[in-house]
């Protein structure tokens, strides 16, 4: 069955440009609807558009004969594959705020479908810091952005801001409307964020973990199609898209969590669990009566979440750790490795409080096979590299196709 693509043409010059990027996709079998904002239509008619893509064409949010035929909803929902090109910085910028004030911007947050936008503009609307500010929160969302090319622009001036080669979009549209799926079928857990263990009802004991590394875990295994579930301490971080999340507070929250989540495929441990929880909890907050406190408080010892998960009776196929190290990175990583039994360990140096937060990270992975020391990447990055090597492995296994 032909996929069907909504393409939705903003104002900009490049606007001409869609009528054959039409006529490309209607070669690769593509079904196109058109929907034209009313600054498009100052570059392009709906009557040449219609002519190419052979189906109607949408621009009015309040016509009333599209909303009995066709609503919104319906008009979003029977895309497989939503596509802005030209994206204007206007269309970019409604997008980010979640403004919907005509056709267009409203299918785009009615959507829930796949997304890439190919946006076209003058060079200093390009750098603009507002345009880069959409841009990398459009990127957060889970929008695919096709850069616009450098050049010749048609006002006359020189530098990024040209909408892409028609090819290059035809090739991101044709990689999005089929997505690279792997893991499609298999269940994934990640654990992510720190833990709190309370001292009284307003103190409790944690340590410096953003979860950002166990969110961007989570978030690629999703990308590749994987039905994840992220047990999360509390963390500031966003939900990833696709992703089912828990949000936990203690260790022994986030344990009885994760082993009620078994089975998996693959496990991801990668919170920054609390190695110690007090011995009681205060019942009421602890006065600041004295200048010296003199209560004490006895640390037990937390559950090992990951090796649980490793020894369970059902241990999933792959089971990854992470190791946070001040000194000795590579041989404390390989002794965590043993000592919990899990299949690989991600190590990562954290000496003056580097990492934590930040949004790079620069890891060495440890597996039975030996280690391999990755460059400094983007935390997103190391992420994606770390699910590519579950996708080979889970492979080798004959889990996934
Ligand atoms: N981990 C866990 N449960 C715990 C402690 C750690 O699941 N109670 C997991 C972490 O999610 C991580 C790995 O174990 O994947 C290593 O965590 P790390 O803090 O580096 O090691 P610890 O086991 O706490 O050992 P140490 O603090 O002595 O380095």
């Amino acid at each position: 069955m032909s996929k069907h693509i909504l393409l939705i043409i903003s104002g900009s010059i490049a606007a001409v440009k869609s009528l054959e990027l039409i006529r490309l996709l209607k070669n690769k079998h593509y079904n196109v609807t058109c929907v034209l904002t009313k600054s498009g239509e100052q570059f392009v008619t709906p009557m040449a558009l219609a002519a190419l893509s052979g189906n109607k064409v949408y621009s009015d949010l309040f016509s009333l004969n599209d909303e009995t035929e066709m609503g919104h909803i319906a008009l979003s929902r029977a895309a497989d594959l939503i596509v802005v090109a030209p994206a204007s910085a206007n269309i970019m910028a409604k997008m980010v705020a979640g403004i919907a004030d005509d056709l267009a911007t409203t299918l785009l947050l009615a959507t829930n479908k796949p997304v890439v936008i190919a946006p076209a503009m003058n060079v200093k609307m390009w750098e603009h810091p507002a345009t880069k500010r959409n841009v990398a929160q459009l990127k957060k969302d889970g929008i695919m952005i096709v850069e616009p090319a450098v050049g010749t622009l048609a006002c006359g001036e020189e530098g990024q801001g040209r909408l892409a080669e028609l090819n290059h979009i035809l090739a991101i549209i044709e990689k999005e409307a089929a997505p690279y799926q792997p893991l499609k079928k298999l269940k994934a857990l990640v654990t992510s964020g720190p833990t709190h263990e309370a001292l009284d009802p307003v103190r409790y004991l944690t340590n410096r973990s953003s979860g950002k590394q166990g969110h961007a875990v989570a978030a690629a295994l999703a990308h590749l199609g994987a039905d994840v579930l992220l047990i999360s301490g509390p963390t500031s971080e966003p939900d990833p898209i696709g992703v089912t999340v828990k949000k936990v507070l203690s260790a022994e929250d986030m344990l009885k969590t994760v082993m009620n989540a078994l089975p998996v495929d693959v496990a991801v441990c990668a919170a920054a669990v609390s190695d110690w929880r007090a011995d009681h909890i205060e019942p009421k907050k602890i006065k600041k009566e004295k200048s010296v406190l003199d209560m004490t408080f006895t640390f037990m010892q937390n559950p090992d979440i990951l090796e649980n998960v490793s020894k369970s009776e059902r241990r999933p196929s792959l089971v990854i750790g992470f190791a946070a190290e001040t000194e000795n990175l590579t041989e404390n990583a390989r002794d965590k490795r043993k000592r919990k039994g899990c299949d690989w360990v991600v190590a990562n140096l954290v000496a003056g409080g580097a990492v934590f937060g930040e949004t790079e990270n620069q890891v060495t992975l440890i597996t039975e096979q030996g280690e391999e020391t990755w460059p400094k990447l983007t935390k997103t990055q190391v992420a994606e590299k770390l699910v590519e090597k579950i996708v080979i492995t889970l492979k080798a296994g004959g889990l996934t196709a």
